[in-house]
């Protein structure tokens, strides 16, 4: 089974439907890192992508997306939810509950039983879509952590394809996990899977400690990145496998003259001067108000920033039917008027702040036009865009600050500057560094980071991915260096 037919399984489709006021019907491009990572993928490969359209279906919904699928070159299948069950699923349980919590943010968590119950229905829906269009299908993979319980569903529907899981997000450690209502039965249908897949070793390693400390009876083997766990007589493959970008297809396209004219344009808009550019989907794990206190840190600190630097702030709208989304919107507006006032003169604003989506073309014109990104998530699984960055920097002249608790940061720590995203004065030196920094200095970093991205692309992830789904005796996936920081390694005792 070296190249596998396979149903790829998610929550979000790569096109987004909404209606407008009058009815209409609005297709746009799903946002985030998971659509970004999976395109290409079914891209390549053809197959069929089952996921939530947004909406409840109807015969323009299904043209809707039969024409996106035609297009994209793979076949679009959408899962019907209940009545109500969506909010309750999506915005309650997924992004209310298991969003936050695996991103260290329990106090933002509203556990409730009626969302939970919700996630469970709305996870057996997804599988019996699965279900109905498996057959001749060597592998079904599932992503994320809107449906870690649709592999206990298909068993129960009596699918008996291998399944897979990867979790794109990070897993919390366990102190977090334990506040969980009903850790007992995700970690269950976690282990339903028979390959589960973590970003990074320190999720898995989170993940490991909430199954040892919650199911002792769970036996564990091997001692390379793909581990093989035993409970209750099944066998489950747990690995960590870094997610990568289609670093070819992003190198290629940042290197036509489109890009490098858009990249000039906006130089000379900023008035030539040094850019810092953030792209960020609108959400609080995003840091996005440490981020502008840190540049506001940065301008008082350094006075010689002042007037020579812009950050261009890309922030694009998300979930805005969730609780305290649209708040940390405010926030940030409010936050970047009051550093723009207390520090703009006559021809130069600190902060461009621009809050919407950008398409490919768009923002590959910011990634190669910026002197450095600053990528400073407060907790990210992985965090594409500090990828994207790299592969997009053609002329090697940027650099990467990066938040040592991006999932990015286990591969890329070592040419990045790396700093704690709470820390004003840690990211100010960095900014500081990095526009001191020699142009050698900057052209050897940019060149390992850019080497590391296209070794280790996409089509590396899903090779691996695969492979440690078929191949049993698998125990190493060769990652691009995947550490976990000695900080959070646990202290020898006595
Ligand atoms: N992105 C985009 N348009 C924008 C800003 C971002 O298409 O205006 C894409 C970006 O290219 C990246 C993804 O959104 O692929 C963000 O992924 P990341 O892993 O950084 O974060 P996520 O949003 O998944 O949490
Ligand atoms: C992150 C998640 C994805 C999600 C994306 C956008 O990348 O890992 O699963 O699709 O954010 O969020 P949304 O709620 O719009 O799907």
């Amino acid at each position: 089974m070296s190249n596998p037919r396979f149903v790829a399984v998610s929550n979000r489709l790569p096109v987004k439907l909404t209606r407008a006021p009058d009815g209409a019907l609005i297709s746009e491009p799903g946002a985030g890192g998971l659509v970004s990572a999976l395109a290409p993928v079914l891209r390549n490969r053809g197959g069929l992508w089952v996921g939530w359209p947004g909406l409840e279906r109807d015969d323009e919904l299904d043209c809707t997306l039969a024409e996106a699928g035609r297009k994209a070159g793979y076949i679009l299948k959408p899962v019907d939810l209940e009545p109500g069950d969506a909010d309750l699923f999506y915005n309650g349980f997924s992004n209310q509950v298991i969003w936050p919590l695996f991103h260290d943010l329990s106090s933002l968590c509203r556990f409730s039983p009626v969302v939970w119950e919700a996630y469970r229905r709305a996870n057996r829906s997804f599988a019996e879509v699965v279900a109905g269009c498996c057959s001749g299908v060597d592998f079904i993979w599932v992503h994320d952590y809107h449906l870690m319980g649709v592999a206990e569903e298909l068993r129960r529907l009596g699918v008996t394809t291998p399944v897979g899981f990867f979790l794109h997000i990070p897993f919390p450690p366990l102190d977090m996990f334990l506040r969980l209502p009903w850790r007992a039965q995700v970690l269950r249908s976690l282990l339903a899977y028979d390959l589960v897949g973590f970003q990074t070793l320190r999720d898995r390693r989170n993940f490991l400690y909430c199954l040892k400390r919650l199911m002792p009876d769970v036996k564990t083997r091997g001692a390379g990145s793909v581990l093989n766990v035993s409970h209750e007589g099944g066998e489950v493959r747990i690995g960590s496998f870094p997610i990568g970008i289609d670093h070819k297809a992003i190198d290629a396209r940042a290197r036509k003259p489109d890009i490098k004219e858009g990249a000039e344009r906006l130089r000379e808009s900023l008035g030539a001067r040094l850019m810092i550019l953030g792209v960020d989907r609108l959400d609080y794990t995003k840091g996005i108000p440490e981020k502008l206190e840190a540049y506001r840190r940065a301008l008082e600190k350094y006075p010689e920033l002042r007037e020579e630097t812009v950050l261009v702030q890309i922030a694009v709208p998300s979930r805005q039917e969730a609780q305290g989304y649209r708040e940390l919107a405010t926030q940030i507006e409010q936050l970047v008027c009051e550093i723009n006032e207390q520090f703009a003169r006559p021809g130069w604003e600190p902060i461009r702040y621009i809050a919407r989506n950008h398409d490919l073309v768009e923002l590959l014109q910011h990634y190669r036009a910026a002197d450095m990104a600053l990528v400073t998530p407060i907790k990210d699984g992985m965090n594409l865009v500090a990828k994207e960055y790299c592969a997009a920097q053609v002329d090697e002249h940027g650099v990467l600050i990066l938040s040592e608790f991006a999932g990015a940061s286990s591969q890329m720590h070592r040419w990045a500057l790396t700093v704690n995203p709470h820390d004003q004065d840690g990211i100010a030196d960095a900014i500081h560094n990095a526009i001191t920094m020699t142009a050698g200095d900057r052209r050897n970093r940019m060149r390992h980071l850019r080497t590391g991205v296209r070794t280790y692309d996409i089509y590396h992830w899903v090779d691996g991915f695969l492979r440690a789904a078929t191949q049993k005796t698998l125990t190493d996936y060769p990652a691009w260096e995947d550490y976990v920081p000695a900080i959070e390694c646990e202290p020898t005792l006595g």
